[in-house]
């Protein structure tokens, strides 16, 4: 038995998460969690709420809210929003609970102990009618290259130069519109990034399980040369600055940077976690206390990969503790909506619990799995929506158990068929089951969603040939062992279908399954080699056929749903 520790990246609390969001990080997770699960590994799923930052402040403001009592509710609603996707959590945490606190903190003082973090003065934009500092990104003004009149003070949308907001001109705060800016001094925790390029660049370098995608991305932000960073912002809401428990002077008004404390809520998680059920969650992050046997997986979007690879890292390997660090590190492009972005203020695209409403979560996670965006990025339209699910699960799936099990319900009896000695053609269809197996099984251990995906329609799809040649329909008129050859098989062939059909589609698994009586012991991953794969189910079992397991998208369903959520078609 493995143990394997699974992260997805932590959703920002402020907004439900698009149908990208999920595809990128949490359902990919979840997927690899189930699979590794139905192989008797042990396996810890662990996410959370990231819930620190400005963008959380300014939500709750502009809701009339605490920040907290904001939090709590939103909190509420992406779990709830998880939950309808079949998301398996072993835990789903919140990165404002007192472990990460701890955590954080914890991990400053030895980062500085170490001589990895010093106090910095530096200059940023204040806004005297905000009565705040400004992050970068909520200063907006003309462009000094390209007279662009929107340009952000992080970057230039339209010359794409990256920019410092006191270059602006007529910079303007876009949280309230005011020019009344000044440039302030303040001062700030500065981890020295810097000083351990070397140290980072060997442990990636050393890090040969990782996708190319993950790889590449680290390797690129290597090459430019590590920059010292602030992880220290002037707000109230966030993680106390303290030095070895008490309060930093100086500091009292100031907590640290979110995407300092974001990532150390994987182990914060994995605490509240292993308090509520008397676990030792040092066994899944310390080294020193079992974890050197834990594989860890973690999943994200492209734009994560640098704070999972260098800046997380760091935290870790420059604490001088035995930490665990990933192992390997699975990395998706976007999702767009018909190609541009998803947007709640415009009104583009599905949003989680949107979703939910118009079509059971098996169908989205088919569909955003069996197009993964994996080697680039990939367009979510409903006419692909439509067809993907029609056909792979409706017309594959959907027609084989069908087909099969009202024949057999109808001509014998509703119980597995006795009778009939295998031949070429179940030979034939079990070395092609058991080639297609162990593809499927590299394709999910190398966590390649798309060519798993096309694996297991493969698998299906090998269900409607057989009934196809076997045709008992014809036979039972001539030769009633043969049919009960046939329909023997093509049930087991059904039960296979559903089990390598669960890390994806976990409720229409099910349904199968427990419409042919398969006990949970015997749904576990299949052995290739297993020589009782075609004839595992007993004779005389009786099963009634499932109930309709998908429903057709409809022309008019796209067409609805295209003018409610802004389908460019
Ligand atoms: N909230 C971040 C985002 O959505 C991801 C944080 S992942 C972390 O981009 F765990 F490292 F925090
Ligand atoms: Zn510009």
């Amino acid at each position: 038995m493995n143990r394997i520790l699974i992260t997805s990246a932590l959703p920002y609390i402020n907004g439900i998460k698009h149908l990208g969001n999920l595809a990128g990080s949490m359902l990919p997770a979840d997927i690899i969690a189930r699979f590794e699960r139905l192989r008797a590994n042990e396996v810890l799923y662990i996410c959370a709420t990231d819930e620190h930052g400005t963008p959380a402040e300014l939500a709750a403001a502009s809701a009339g809210q605490s920040v907290r009592a904001y939090c709590d509710e939103q909190f509420e609603v992406q779990r709830r929003a998880c939950e309808g996707f079949d998301l398996s959590f072993d835990h789903f945490g919140r990165s404002s609970n007192a472990p990460n606190a701890q955590l954080t903190q914890h991990f400053a003082d030895v980062l500085e102990d170490n001589g990895l973090i010093e106090e910095r003065v530096s200059e940023q934009v204040y806004s005297l009618d905000d009565k705040r500092f400004l992050p970068d990104r909520y200063v907006e003004g003309t462009c000094p290259h390209c007279s662009y009149e929107k340009a952000r003070g992080d970057q230039c949308d339209d010359c794409g130069r990256i920019l410092d907001p006191v270059d602006l001109i007529e910079p303007y705060s876009t949280i309230s519109g005011s020019k009344k800016l000044e440039v302030r001094e303040t001062r700030h925790l500065f981890l020295r990034q810097s000083k351990m390029q070397t140290r980072v660049r060997t442990w990636v370098e050393s890090a040969t399980d990782w996708p190319p995608l993950a790889r590449s991305i680290a390797l690129k932000w290597l090459d430019e040369g590590l920059q010292d960073r602030a992880i220290t912002r002037d707000l109230s809401w966030g993680i106390p600055v303290l030095r070895h428990g008490k309060p930093r002077p100086g500091f009292e008004n100031k907590v640290f940077y979110v995407w300092f404390d974001a990532p150390i809520e994987y182990i914060g998680a994995t605490q509240e976690h292993t308090e509520a059920c008397g676990e030792n969650w040092e066994s899944w992050w310390r080294t020193d206390k079992g974890a050197d046997d834990v594989t860890y997986v973690q999943f994200m979007g492209k734009d994560n990969v640098a704070f999972h690879t260098v800046s997380f890292p760091i935290t870790l390997l420059g604490s001088g503790e035995p930490w665990k660090t990933v192992d390997k590190l699975k990395a998706f492009n976007w999702v767009t909506w018909y190609g541009g972005k998803f947007s709640t203020s415009q009104n583009r695209g599905i949003f989680m619990d949107q979703a939910l409403e118009l079509a059971p979560s098996d169908l989205w996670r088919w569909h955003l799995m069996a197009n993964a965006p994996e080697s680039a990025d990939a367009a979510f339209t409903l006419e692909h929506f439509q067809s993907t699910v029609n056909k792979d699960l409706a017309d594959v799936l959907g027609n084989f158990v069908n087909r099969i099990t009202r024949f057999a319900t109808s001509k014998m009896d509703g119980a597995v068929p006795g009778g009939g000695t295998p031949g070429a053609l179940e030979n034939e269809l079990s070395a092609q089951l058991q080639t297609r197996l162990i593809a499927l099984t590299g394709y999910y251990e190398a966590m390649e969603f798309r060519k798993a995906m096309a694996e297991t329609r493969a698998i299906w799809a090998m269900g409607n040939e057989y009934l196809a040649e076997a045709a008992p329909w014809t036979t039972l008129k001539t030769d009633t062992d043969a049919a009960a050859l046939s329909v023997r098989t093509g049930l087991n062939l059904v039960a296979i279908a559903a089990i390598i059909a669960q890390p994806v589609i976990p409720q229409a698994a099910a349904k199968i399954l427990d419409a042919l009586s398969v006990p949970e012991e015997n749904r576990n991953w299949p052995e290739a080699t297993d020589a009782s794969l075609l004839s595992a189910l007993p004779i005389g079992l009786k099963f009634t056929p499932p109930d309709v397991l998908f429903t057709k998208i409809t022309d008019e369903d796209v067409t609805e749903w295209g003018e409610q959520f802004g389908a460019e078609c």
